[in-house]
């Protein structure tokens, strides 16, 4: 295992939260970025406390950004683009692990893609094209991420235009205990950013909490 400084904009939240816990867990160094520095340092405290050692620090996102080898953004989609320009000079030349699915409130179970064609391509096209965009993680539920001993039910495709982002981001999520799949291109990130919609269609019509996905057909 390759240890990695990981900086998780809006790891406040539900999702970066758990996915921060898991990495840490499997022995990264997380930093917990917020809009505001106090909110991320308590988040930080609260799972150096599940975890009982202090794997996290909190920062502002700027501030986690530039001092993190591997991004991950985990903001609603209207705080999307804002973020982004927030941090676009401290991800160049790094990897940037977009977890963004581009929900349009009230109607969340209904697919409604961006121009661009999905949330990472607009990551791509604000940052440039020095920055390794990898869109991942769209389908796993919060729910699934926050007992950190527990594999997940879900696997987890992995769109994005450079071939060693994605093996590292393969590596991140099977370290996190997932099961991930090189799935193309950043064109190709339109499906699983999709694909949420229509598990939060599932959860809805067979009332669970966080219906999940499998590939079948590959040997892993
Ligand atoms: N929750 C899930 O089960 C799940 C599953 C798969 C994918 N996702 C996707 O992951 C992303 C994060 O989801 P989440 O459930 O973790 O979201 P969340 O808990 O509602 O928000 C995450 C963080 O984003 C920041 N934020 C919220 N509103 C903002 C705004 N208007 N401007 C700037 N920052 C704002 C907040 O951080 P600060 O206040 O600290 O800045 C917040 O703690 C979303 O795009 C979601 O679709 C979620």
């Amino acid at each position: 295992m390759n240890p990695h400084v990981i900086a998780i904009l809006g790891g406040t939240g539900h999702e970066g939260s758990g996915l921060g816990l898991r990495w840490a867990k499997a022995g990264h160094s997380i930093i917990i970025g917020s809009r505001a520095a106090q909110k991320a340092q308590a988040a930080a405290a609260e799972l150096n406390g599940k975890l009982g050692r202090d794997a996290v620090r909190g920062l502002d996102n700027a501030a986690a950004a530039q001092a993190a080898e591997i991004l991950v953004l985990t903001v609603p989609y209207g705080a999307h683009a804002a973020t982004i320009e927030s941090v676009k000079d401290a991800a160049q030349g790094k990897i940037f692990v977009d977890v963004t699915v581009p929900l349009v409130p009230p109607r969340v179970s209904r697919v409604q893609m961006p121009a661009a064609g999905s949330a990472s391509q607009e990551a791509q096209n604000l940052l440039g094209p020095a920055v390794k965009v990898v869109t991942a993680f769209q389908n796993i539920g919060a729910e699934h991420l926050k007992d950190a001993g527990q594999p997940i039910d879900c696997d987890v495709l992995v769109c994005g235009d450079d071939k060693e982002a994605k093996a590292a981001v393969i590596q991140l999520a099977a370290e996190a205990g997932m099961r991930a799949w090189d799935a193309g291109p950043l064109a190709n990130a339109v499906i699983p950013e999709g694909l949420t919609s229509v598990l939060i269609s599932l959860n809805l019509k067979y009332k669970v909490k966080a219906s999940g996905l499998r590939i079948t057909g590959i040997d892993a």
